[in-house]
């Protein structure tokens, strides 16, 4: 079975039974931190949806499914091994507060097992962990008793919370899981704990499916509660359910990688798999990283997209292959995956995305070129030591990646010790958590902090845009906003004073809305389609291919206003008015063309 066909049937198999399909969401996550835990990528597919899982209520309905596009680069030095890729597709269906335990492991054990709707296999080759619970969570003995359906009790085996507990974070929902393995070598059979430990270590079985139960509310860490709905949301690797299906022991030997691999293969004179993998994966990663807008740099998305960079170039000279496949290998991939992600995408813009990694590629020569001189003058300088610090320094400085410094080292004779190589990866730990915190403060939007009160002022601000539309007209938008405790200050564009008479009924507007106590509801769209409605955003082009989307409106359907925007935002609208009424207090110029409003709630 191909891998397009896996997909699609799962899709259907999930459509069939009242599941919304969701298209994939960008991999850049949005710009709400509280949503996405603030990774820098999304790595799951219930990702985009932790709002939903937290209690919003989603657009769609409380049944969905998707093929989500994922990135996880915590397993970085794994990629080459026989199931590690940076860049995955998760298959996933979830339950909002809909069917529970039951279900859900019902229809997981019916899509791996049925051959009409499913992936016909061999039941005699499945094996499922459960949660063995711990001082918080009892042991997850409903499951057992689901599973008991299907499978033999001596198949099923107890795990702790390091493998079967699922979180997307210390504060957000999370709960146990229960996962399903293949026997690779269709030899297993039945296996003891020991045995089935033994077996998952040697990858003779791969995990194939993790169905969580996402009952509980983790703060800093620790289960605080049960969450208003019971949900359930499970994840699976298409490459692995790929590669159990086409009979590989790993996925890069599926049709998601084959046609990469062979290219490699074909130029490379000392071909080695291991290398081979990592150009495969690394080279995907990328043209689906640039795809959906990550620009090279030293920080954050853009460093992530530099080092893999910088490693597949590694990888491609240790195999002795030039560089010059690489344009090559950006459109099998696009080719690839044209019908689901790169539907739009032209020659040219293949060729700007092409540019993209070959000037990467020409700058880490020169950076190796450099690296060589550097390393050269150490091997001459009897009293030089390699520390982590320095190591560190190179790939900040120098972008020398630790990788390449340890094999430029290996060239010239010189020993890094494991202190150093451990000290210069924490370093680089530290310096991304910082950045990603720099990240995280600029999505706040201009918000100055998530409370209740700039909540409120901030939905209302929303409003006021709306009515400033109504009273100026369509050319009025947004060129920035900031928004304190004490007040909400508002640049937007339009040519001269806006008249007092015009405020009144901008503010009555706001007021008005919020006295119908209108709800707030977010909703996640396709970008374009949202461009091409009636959702007023300006920035569109900071936001991924799918956004979100604020509309109050009230019981009776009028709509107030409809918004592109990262939120947080108030639920309903008395959340405002317990602040009081909303009054703007000061109109003035801000710069040629735009005007700027101070506006209060008291
Ligand atoms: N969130 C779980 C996982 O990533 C199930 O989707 O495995």
């Amino acid at each position: 079975m191909t891998s397009s066909e896996i997909r699609s049937r799962f899709l259907a198999f999930f459509e069939k039974r009242g599941h919304a399909i969701l298209p994939s969401a960008s991999l850049i996550t949005t710009d709400d931190p509280k949503a996405t835990n603030a990774t820098l990528f999304n790595t799951a597919g219930m990702q985009p949806l932790v709002p939903f899982l937290m209690g919003e209520t989603h657009p769609e309905g409380s049944r969905l499914a998707s093929s989500q596009k994922c990135v996880r680069t915590g397993d970085l030095e794994e990629v080459g091994d026989n199931t590690h890729a940076t860049f995955f597709e998760m298959l996933g269906n979830w339950s909002l507060g809909d069917y529970f335990k039951e279900d859900a492991i019902a229809w997981s054990w019916e899509f791996l097992t049925s051959h009409d709707e499913g992936l016909g296999l061999d039941p005699n080759r499945l094996y499922v962990t459960v949660f063995a619970g711990n001082d918080a969570v009892p042991r997850d003995d409903e499951a057992v008793a689901i599973w008991k359906q299907f499978i033999p009790e001596h198949r099923i085996y107890y795990r702790d919370s390091k493998d079967n507990w699922w979180t997307a974070g210390p504060n957000s929902p999370a709960g146990p899981s229960t996962e399903m393995f293949y026997d690779l070598t269709g030899t297993l059979g039945d296996l003891s704990p020991e045995g089935f430990e033994q077996a998952d270590e040697e990858q003779k079985l791969v995990e194939i499916w993790n169905d969580v139960f996402m009952a509980y509310r983790q703060e800093g860490g620790e289960v605080v509660g049960e969450l208003p709905k019971k949900n359930v949301d499970t994840g699976a690797g298409l490459e692995r359910v790929t590669a159990v299906m086409q009979g590989t022991t790993n996925i890069f030997d599926t049709d998601l990688y084959r046609p990469l691999i062979e290219m490699i293969k074909e130029h490379a004179s000392t071909y080695n798999d291991t290398d081979a993998r990592i150009v495969a994966d690394h080279i995907k990663t990328a043209v689906f990283l640039i795809n959906d807008g990550v620009v090279i740099s030293n920080t954050g998305r853009g460093y992530v997209l530099r080092r893999i960079l910088r490693r597949a170039y590694h990888s491609l000279e240790s195999m002795g292959c030039s560089e010059k496949i690489v344009p090559q290998l950006i459109h099998i991939v696009i080719d690839m995956y044209r019908e689901l992600y790169f539907k739009d995408v032209n020659e040219k813009q293949i060729a700007i995305k092409v540019k993209i990694v070959a000037t990467e590629m020409d700058k880490i020569i020169k950076i190796i070129k450099r690296g060589v001189a550097i390393f050269k003058k150490i091997k001459d300088d009897p009293r030089a030591t390699i520390t982590g610090q320095f190591l560190m320094d190179l790939e900040q400085t120098h972008g020398l990646p630790l990788a390449i410094s340890q094999k430029l080292a290996a060239q010239f004779g010189i020993t890094i010790s494991e202190e150093a190589i451990k000290d210069c990866e924490r370093l680089r730990e530290e310096h991304q958590a910082l950045s990603r915190k720099g990240a995280e403060q600029k999505f706040k939007g201009g918000l100055e902090k998530d409370t209740e009160k700039i909540r409120a002022l901030h939905t209302a601000t929303h409003l006021m845009l709306a009515g400033l539309r109504k009273e100026l007209g369509p050319d009025v938008h947004q060129k920035g906003s900031n928004i304190t405790e004490e007040r909400s200050r508002f640049d937007f564009t339009y040519g001269e004073k806006v008249e007092r008479e015009a405020l009144d009924k901008v503010e009555a507007y706001v007021n008005d809305a919020i006295a119908t106590n209108a709800k707030m509801g977010v909703q996640m769209m396709d970008k374009d389609e949202a461009k091409n409605s009636d959702v007023v955003g300006s920035f569109w082009e900071k936001y991924p291919d799918t956004v979100k989307v604020w509309t109050i409106s009230d019981k009776a359907g009028n709509i107030y206003s409809r918004e592109l925007c990262g939120g947080p935002h108030v639920n309903e609208l008395s959340e405002i008015a317990k602040f009081g009424t909303f009054k703007i207090t000061k109109e003035e110029s801000s710069s040629a063309g735009v005007r700027r409003i101070k506006a209060i709630l008291e």
